[in-house]
């Protein structure tokens, strides 16, 4: 994607793009295709973005896994109607890392980041840059989402009662919005910044040589150290800032980027050994990158003064909405449901022990560190170990999480399956 400063001008259009079966067919988009740009800050710095929609239908933007003041995160209250602008402005205060945005309304998010509304959005430090990760050619976003097209080349998006439950899941896997993407590379160290922004399926990402991802980031920014993985799982709305060393591979070379087998996630698993994306070796070259012992500090948090429970429950209605519900409740905007005092730390109990889905629980206005994950996988992943926005709760686990909130207002915290945030398993809390 095209990258664009966050002093600029963006706007939600309908495009045309190929998806597959290389018919043009309308796509939503932030652009002149599906998705958007990728927009890039610096720490300290204020973004000044004025955004125009230009579709048929309300929208807005959440800038996920940007903590900001809560006028400026794109509450599903905050709508944008058509052919109305809203000017973005709000400063940068969190560390390097990978942050994404899309539309975040009540009942339409699902649809609208399906059809194309979604983008990257980059903070960048001089803390980071001493660091001399790979850059420019050497350092690429992938975003990849699983979409159901037609024959016809359009995008499908008609979730059942039985796709709300599990999740709409589609057939074909794009990155950055390309089907069968391949990505040329010469053999050294690159940086990819993954994002899983599908609406509800999971991935089990492994390089089909068997190299290592190393982990330098997750969600909210870098880890302390590079952590090697075989293999990367990623729920919806999760990041991963990684890097692979092509220096063994030979030229000529094809390297999958694929999704591996896995289980206990309910039904949002992947297309088992599928492969994503291409990765191909042309021609050798020498880096002198070595890989950083450490990357950047952190402080772990502590003294959390409350325990708050948020327990993930379904309940089989016959009306197609609200099957999925938090501490029994449905997602009602003007209702408060949680209150937080401004400066405190708290612990979130995110309680999926009686569930048989898998529940990306995402909080807005914060960032999180994992305490514990008991059930289930029982363990917290070492690419879980740092800043995170977003965390799996897979059937039968329970995750603790510790928060200290630094900004005022009403935010929302939400299943980041968006079939089951459409569906209402959201809440509302504000920060006083
Ligand atoms: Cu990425 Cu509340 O969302
Ligand atoms: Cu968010
Ligand atoms: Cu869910």
């Amino acid at each position: 994607p095209q990258t664009i400063s966050s002093t600029s001008t963006l706007s939600a259009q309908t495009a045309m793009d190929t998806l597959a079966n290389a018919k043009q067919t309308p796509v939503l988009g932030y652009g002149n295709g599906l998705l958007g740009p990728t927009i890039r800050a610096q720490k300290g710095q204020n973004v000044n973005l004025n955004f125009t929609n230009k579709l048929s239908e309300h929208t807005n933007i959440h800038w996920h896994g940007l903590v900001i003041p809560a006028t400026m995160d794109g509450h599903p209250d905050h709508m944008i109607m058509p052919n109305n602008s809203f000017n973005f402005q709000f400063p940068i205060t969190q560390q390097a890392g990978t942050n994404w945005y899309h539309p975040h309304l009540h009942g339409l998010t699902g649809k609208q980041v399906t059809e194309g509304l979604a983008g990257m959005f980059i903070v960048e430090s001089p803390e980071e840059k001493a660091l001399n990760l790979p850059s420019g050619a050497y350092e690429i976003p992938l975003i990849i989402q699983d979409k159901r097209i037609n024959t016809n080349g359009t995008i499908q998006y008609n979730p059942t009662m039985a796709e709300v439950m599990s999740g709409y899941m589609g057939e074909t896997i794009l990155v950055n919005g390309t089907n069968s993407p391949f990505l040329e590379v010469v053999s050294r160290f690159y940086r990819f910044r993954v994002l899983n922004g599908s609406t509800a399926r999971i991935y089990n990402l492994v390089l089909s040589n068997g190299a290592d991802f190393y982990v330098i980031g997750s969600d909210g920014g870098m880890l302390p150290q590079s952590e090697s993985m075989k293999s990367l799982l990623l729920s919806p709305g999760e990041r991963a800032d990684v890097l692979v060393d092509f220096s063994g591979a030979k030229v000529g070379e094809m390297i999958y980027l694929e999704n591996k087998q896995f289980s206990g996630m309910g039904d949002a698993q992947g297309v088992q050994g599928y492969k994503i994306m291409s990765f191909n070796v042309t021609n050798a070259e020498k880096d002198n990158f070595a890989l950083p012992t450490a990357l950047l500090p952190f402080t772990k948090l502590s003294g959390a003064t409350k325990t708050r429970p948020f327990k993930l429950t379904m309940s089989m209605g016959n009306s197609r909405e609200g099957m999925h519900q938090i501490n029994g409740k449905v997602f009602d905007s003007d209702r408060i449901d949680e209150i937080v005092n401004l400066g405190s730390t708290e612990i979130w109990e995110f309680d999926n022990t009686d569930g048989d889905e898998a529940h990306p629980m995402h909080v807005h206005g914060v960032h999180f560190q994992i305490l514990s994950r008991t059930g289930g996988r029982n363990t917290i992943l070492p690419q879980e170990s740092g800043w995170k926005d977003t965390v799996l709760v897979a059937p039968k686990e329970k995750v603790l999480v510790i928060l200290k909130f630094e900004h005022k207002g009403k935010f929302v915290v939400h299943c980041h399956n968006l079939e089951h945030e459409d569906d209402g398993m959201m809440l509302n809390f504000e920060v006083i």
